[in-house]
């Protein structure tokens, strides 16, 4: 007897913005695999080989339960050869073999530890393996010159590849609030990011600030910065301008999808006392209660002998700010939002479906020549022809 149910093909949407993905996945092993593959295609620099197995991953988060068969993918978008190959492979023998010999293979588990240096990217990484370096000890022993934020990333190495849970999300908060409050009344913060998303952990924490008066954001960060470092909450800060306001082309078209807000990336040192600080200490536990997810990777992580992790009374986790002015806060509120693969499926929507430009900053219709201007998530969602999808169903 066939159970039709189980056998039923699935379908869904092709573009991950007109999905409803929630944290909710019924496929973790198909969609692990394919996030590895994706992920060791970006560490080697092949970014389309990454988007297509992020895509095909995507396609499989968004399905209603477990895949049991080959036969129920027919005609699902974004499934390509080798996805299939791989997902084949799990369902017949429990695991691909190319995942599994990914996962063992020296270049990846080296490229793994070296980016995993806040502020090492795979060219650097791939750099050093050429010249012998596939762990932290050798990279200490061999020395090539760090720039400030690598030499920061190499100290909180261990402290920075700790899952950070919600409730240090909320306690940096209530401090970055507080910063903002002080340095601009009226001024509003909004946790953006994985966070947003409903995500319990993540590997930093994302602000997004404004003020309900135009121009009245402009010269904050400097302020918020200096406020926090001169009260100790910074290990690591570089501030990076707004370069929207100043180029002289307007701003339909920025010269790549990174977006020009004035923004700091940091690594800020939380203490115990914040913690218990917060609104919620029954939720808190004392070494956070999730234990580092490398991939079941033989970190290296002892470097100092001397100071044990976990026992120092505060850990650095990355934080990152934004500042946008009001009139594009509903822009930088969707993109700084996520998912990364939610966030890329809404430009090419955007792009290929509607011929208009979306950025973090701005919507423009190519067709009418002109900015479509809104002051909420649900107006832009509106103007892109898209049913509107809220943060928590954005985890494509
Ligand atoms: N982002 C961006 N420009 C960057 C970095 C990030 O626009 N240079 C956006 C991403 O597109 C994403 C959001 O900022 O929508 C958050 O990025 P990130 O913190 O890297 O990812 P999260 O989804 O928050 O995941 P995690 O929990 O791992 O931090
Ligand atoms: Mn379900
Ligand atoms: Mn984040
Ligand atoms: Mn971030």
């Amino acid at each position: 007897l066939v159970n039709l149910s189980e056998v039923a093909a699935f379908s869904v949407p092709s573009y991950a913005c007109q999905r409803r993905t929630t944290l909710e996945n019924h496929n973790t092993v198909l969609t692990d695999a394919l996030s590895l593959l994706a992920e060791n295609a970006e560490l080697s620099e092949e970014d389309g080989r990454g988007v297509a197995f992020r895509r095909a991953a995507a396609v499989l988060k968004a399905l209603p339960k477990p895949v049991a068969s080959m036969t129920q993918l027919r005609g699902l978008p974004c499934l390509g050869e080798h996805s299939l190959r791989v997902i084949k492979d799990i369902l017949e023998n429990g695991a691909s073999s190319e995942v599994e010999s990914t996962k063992q293979s020296e270049r990846y588990k080296a490229l793994k530890v070296l980016t995993g240096i806040f502020g090492v990217g795979a060219r650097t990484a791939d750099r050093w393996i050429r010249d012998g370096i596939h762990n932290l000890r050798q990279l200490q022993d061999s020395g090539p010159t760090l720039n400030r934020a690598q030499q920061a990333g190499l100290e909180h190495y261990d402290d920075l590849n700790q899952p950070v849970s919600k409730s240090d999300a909320d306690a940096i908060g209530e401090v970055v609030e507080k910063a903002v409050v002080s340095v601009l009344p009226g001024a509003h913060m909004t946790l953006i990011g994985g966070f947003r998303r409903g995500k319990l952990t993540g590997h930093d924490v994302d602000f997004l600030i404004t003020h309900p008066e135009e121009g009245r954001e402009v010269g904050l960060m400097p302020k918020l910065v200096s406020w926090l470092e001169s009260q100790g909450f910074l290990l690591y800060q570089k501030t990076t301008r707004n370069s929207y306001l100043e180029s002289k082309d307007g701003p339909a078209r920025p010269a790549s999808n990174m977006d020009r807000f004035e923004r700091c990336f940091s690594i800020f040192k939380l203490t115990k006392e914040e913690k218990r600080g917060t609104k919620h200490p029954e939720t808190l536990t004392e070494n956070g209660a999730q234990t580092p997810d490398n991939g079941g990777l033989d970190l290296d992580l002892d470097l100092d002998q001397t100071k044990p992790a976990g026992h120092k009374p505060w850990r650095a986790v990355r934080v990152d700010l934004v500042v946008s002015p009001i009139s594009q806060f509903a822009f930088a509120l969707l993109g700084w939002t996520g998912s990364k693969l939610f966030e890329r499926e809404l430009r090419r929507w955007a792009g290929h479906e509607k011929s208009m430009s979306l950025s973090s900053h701005a919507l423009y219709d190519n067709r009418q020549s002109k900015y479509l201007r809104a002051t909420s998530e649900e107006e832009i969602f509106a103007h892109l022809g898209l049913e509107f999808v809220p943060p928590s169903e954005r985890n494509a």
